[in-house]
């Protein structure tokens, strides 16, 4: 009898850890930000980590830009797979644990997006092509911004 009600608190407290850690996953650390938006906790180096990766996501975009207006098919393909690598830093797990499922399924329809937009100027070699890619891959961008914020823990 012991042995089974000592089974059962296992468990149950299995359960409750399996419960919390997917509850974890689909709301993320989040609170709600003064201009209404979500905000999303994070540590210092977290917050900065991710803003560098903004920030030179911003760079590669422009790059991009310029090199399919040019009809720079090499300059292009280099750059695509330069955004492809890029993603790659996001995978840190701490920072993924903190932000909302919402928020997981755009991060990982821009990494999709950015792998296709490469492969096709590979095959394709069609700068329009790529150009009509990135102003579809920016809606990400657009969607992302307008509803998360980063703020910083106390901690
Ligand atoms: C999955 C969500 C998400 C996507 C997709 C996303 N961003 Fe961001 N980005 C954020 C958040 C959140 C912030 C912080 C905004 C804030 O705190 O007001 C941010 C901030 C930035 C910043 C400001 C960096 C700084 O130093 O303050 C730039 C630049 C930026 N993003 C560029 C981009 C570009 C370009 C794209 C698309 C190619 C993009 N982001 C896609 C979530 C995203």
């Amino acid at each position: 009898m012991k042995n089974i009600k000592v089974l059962w608190s296992i468990i149950i407290l299995l359960l409750v850890i399996v419960l919390g850690v997917g509850y974890q996953f689909v709301t993320g650390s989040v609170l709600t930000a003064k201009d209404g938006r979500t905000a999303i906790v994070l540590t210092k180096g977290e917050r900065n980590f991710v803003l560098t990766e903004m920030r030179g996501l911003l760079s590669h975009m422009q790059q991009l830009i310029s090199a399919a207006a040019d009809k720079d098919i090499d300059r292009t393909i280099k750059i695509a797979k330069l955004l492809t690598e890029d993603s790659k830093g996001e995978t840190q797990v701490s920072i993924i644990a903190k932000t909302p499922l919402a928020f997981k399924k755009l991060s990982t329809n821009i990494h999709t997006q950015f792998g296709e937009l490469y492969a096709d100027a590979v095959t394709k070699r069609d700068t329009d092509h790529s150009l009509k890619q990135v102003s579809i891959i920016m809606q990400n961008c657009i969607a992302c911004h307008g509803a998360y914020q980063l703020v910083e823990s106390d901690k």
